[in-house]
């Protein structure tokens, strides 16, 4: 077995006297995407956040390939290879759609060699990215605040792009979206992962995690309470009914 794209290893995570993630472990492979499922308050942003430097983990390990992330500054990780699509997207509202995609590459400069295992015609620039979202390339000089809903989630993953990223951390990208945009954001994850991009994805929507998810987890209250293929929770009615709120009667 090779080396895992990233080992999250028995971390545990506080915000001062808070302690929210109690031991948390899950392994992702290169071109995977792993779900975390729960509700909201269980600690999924703050895994998320663990991973990419925000708020780092007081106990345990987090590897990236064969890097220990342990004191590493947030640009640091990125530079590494993570990119993080953040809860609520975060796009500058009052910069346009072409100075939010440039700004990461200009914060970030990687050098124009491609990291260990980069594939040539697989790395992403703006042209790239504007392919991949013809309604950004439309909306090229808007500002960020006008844009719909979905057009910021497209215009954040796009940004998170732009870095080049091995792994791609998503937080709820289908918050808020109508189902076609949510089916927009499922097609998206299904390219990337074909690309092969790695994703940690958080997500409260049950179905959208199980249809493209390689693996699942389901935390509660700092901890995983089940880990295993999608469709072993959509059998699992205990940990549905439980942890989901979801009944699993309603599960096709
Ligand atoms: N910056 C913070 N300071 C203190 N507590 C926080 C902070 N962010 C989140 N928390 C708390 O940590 C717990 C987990 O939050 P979070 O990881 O955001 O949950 P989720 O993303 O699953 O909704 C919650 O109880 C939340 O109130
Ligand atoms: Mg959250």
């Amino acid at each position: 077995m090779s080396v895992p794209l990233l080992r999250v290893a028995d971390i545990h995570t506080y915000y001062g006297d808070s302690y929210v993630l109690q031991g948390v472990s899950l392994t992702l492979q290169k071109g995977q995407i792993a779900a975390i499922l729960g509700r909201n308050g269980m600690g999924k942003t703050t895994l998320i956040r663990s991973v990419a430097g925000l708020t780092p983990p007081r106990a345990g390990e987090i590897t990236y390939r064969d890097m220990s992330l342990r004191g590493k500054q947030p640009y640091a990780i990125a530079q590494a290879g993570i990119s993080i699509v953040p809860q609520g997207r975060r796009i500058f509202r009052s910069l346009s759609v072409r100075e939010n995609l440039l700004l990461p590459t200009s914060v970030l400069a990687r050098s124009s060699k491609g990291r260990n295992g980069d594939e040539p015609g697989q790395r992403w620039d703006f042209d790239e990215v504007l392919k991949e979202f013809p309604q950004l390339a439309e909306r090229i000089n808007h500002l960020g605040g006008s844009l719909s809903g979905g057009e910021q989630q497209m215009l954040a993953i796009g940004r998170a792009l732009m870095a080049n990223p091995e792994l791609i951390l998503m937080d709820e990208p289908s918050e808020g979206l109508s189902p076609r945009l949510v089916l927009q954001v499922q097609a998206i994850m299904r390219r990337l992962r074909a690309r092969g991009h790695a994703i940690l994805l958080v997500e409260q929507n049950l179905e959208l995690a199980l249809s493209v998810a390689d693996e699942v987890y389901v935390i509660s209250a700092g901890q995983f309470v089940f880990q295993g293929a999608p469709a072993g929770l959509a059998n699992a009615a205990q940990v549905l009914d439980q942890h989901l709120g979801v009944s699993g009667a309603k599960m096709v």
